[in-house]
């Protein structure tokens, strides 16, 4: 908006937006069929129209397969597929967007990692050094690793906060250890745990460290130069974008000696029933046509969240956090896992004598979505001896509503349960 001062025209500063402002461009949040608190965030996004447009667009008007034609739909959409993955590379702040691999999420991502870097380099004795919040996701990969080449995995413990035990990790890490693979932001606990801390451990010691970026990119800037780490694994599902696709990133010179993780077409430079050789990263990385309306939508997720701005989205989370944390506080019986001094929109909670599932059954009754369960973190659980938690997730289109709607779909809970 342009304003005459003393005759010139000055740029007006537009107000921060506000949760209310955004939640009309995601069609399910303003439903009125189907009303509902949306409060799983951590488990999947909702989308905006911008992704589903830009999907249906693909499908629509360019639907070809890339790398392969030479005729303009191909060429077109093989230019939207390599934009997208400019887009998020410059996202992520990677140094070069031959850097991003795509994949069908974060998990892949690891298993990728896992079954290439790691098969290559792991040997009887290697040390992989892993954390008591590790999601499931970023543990199994390294235990079929470690299983096939003699390695071992240690864990570095949490305290009962939920924060990381630095002193244990730093030892644990100077024992020799090859890789160090580690979550930025707990998806139970909701720790942000200082990566760039651990990176710079891991290096000082000799190790490479992959960050699990599950829960972050969403949420808060993310700069991996900033960061300083190895790998970075992602989803596109949880920031916005569609399921079945994410991104690896990795070090240029890393990838470069990494072998293929699958084979077939597009991952190759000749093949002859006497042997093949590869093509180029990140190619070589992605056999077979790829989910092209993925990353086109993908890229409109990133469209999008720049749009609003990351920082803009950390600090609407940030206040959204406190006042769900304070008026969870007052539900007597109601106890917090993961208190830790940095956190995000995560919060798990328990109720005295009322089992997860239950309190997830009746919010939902009360128009309320919470995931319950173990998360996909049992280790974490056993360390809390606890078999569950109900977790609320939060994202920047919650309102101050989805929290009143919180709060009373508990007191439900407890007429009912108690
Ligand atoms: N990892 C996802 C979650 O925490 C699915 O819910």
């Amino acid at each position: 908006m342009t304003q005459a001062i003393t005759g010139k025209s000055i740029r007006k500063p537009s107000p921060p937006w506000t949760s209310a402002d955004v939640r009309t461009d995601f069609p399910i949040l303003t439903s009125t069929d189907r009303p509902v608190a949306y409060l799983d965030n951590a488990a999947t996004s909702q989308k905006p129209d911008a992704v589903i447009a830009a999907t249906a667009r693909y499908y629509k008007s360019m639907n070809a397969n890339i790398h392969r034609g030479v005729y303009r739909l191909s060429v077109e959409a093989t230019e939207a597929y390599e934009s997208a993955r400019a887009k998020i590379a410059a996202f992520i702040g990677a140094p070069h967007p031959r850097e991003v691999i795509f994949t069908r999420g974060c998990t892949e991502a690891i298993n990728l990692v896992a079954m290439t870097w790691g098969l290559q380099n792991l040997k009887a004795g290697s040390t992989i050094v892993l954390t008591q919040m590790e999601h499931h996701s970023n543990i199994v990969p390294w235990q079929m690793v470690a299983a096939r080449t003699g390695a071992r995995i240690v864990v570095t413990p949490v305290s009962p906060q939920g924060e990381l035990d630095l002193a244990a990790y730093e030892r644990l890490v100077a024992d020799g250890a090859a890789l160090v693979a580690v979550t930025h932001i707990s998806n139970v606990l909701g720790t942000i745990n200082p990566v760039a801390e651990l990176a710079q451990i891991a290096h000082r010691h000799g190790a490479l460290i992959l960050l699990d970026g599950a829960q972050s990119v969403a949420h808060m800037p993310v700069n991996i130069a900033e960061l300083g780490c190895d790998f970075f694994a992602f989803s596109g599902h949880k920031m916005c974008g569609p399921t079945g696709i994410g991104a690896l990133w990795a070090r240029g010179d890393l990838l470069d000696a990494m072998p293929p993780y699958q084979g077939g077409g597009d991952m190759i430079s000749t093949v002859s029933f006497e042997g093949s050789t590869w093509n180029i990263v990140p190619h070589k990385f992605e056999a077979g046509t790829p989910d092209i309306a993925g990353a086109i939508g993908l890229s409109a997720a990133v469209d999008y969240l720049s749009r609003l701005e990351m920082a803009r989205i950390a600090a609407v989370e940030a206040d959204l956090l406190a006042s769900a944390e304070k008026a969870l506080r007052t539900i007597p019986g109601l106890r917090i896992i993961g208190e830790a001094r940095q956190k995000a929109s995560v919060i798990s909670f328990l109720l005295d004598g009322i089992h997860p599932h239950d309190i997830g059954t009746i919010l939902d009754q009360e128009h309320v979505a919470v995931r319950t369960g173990h998360h996909c973190c049992q280790p974490l659980m056993d360390y809390y001896h606890i078999p569950a938690t109900a977790r609320a997730s939060l994202a920047f289109y919650n309102t101050p509503a989805d929290i009143d709607a919180l709060v009373s779909g508990l007191h439900r809970v407890i007429e009912v349960f108690r």
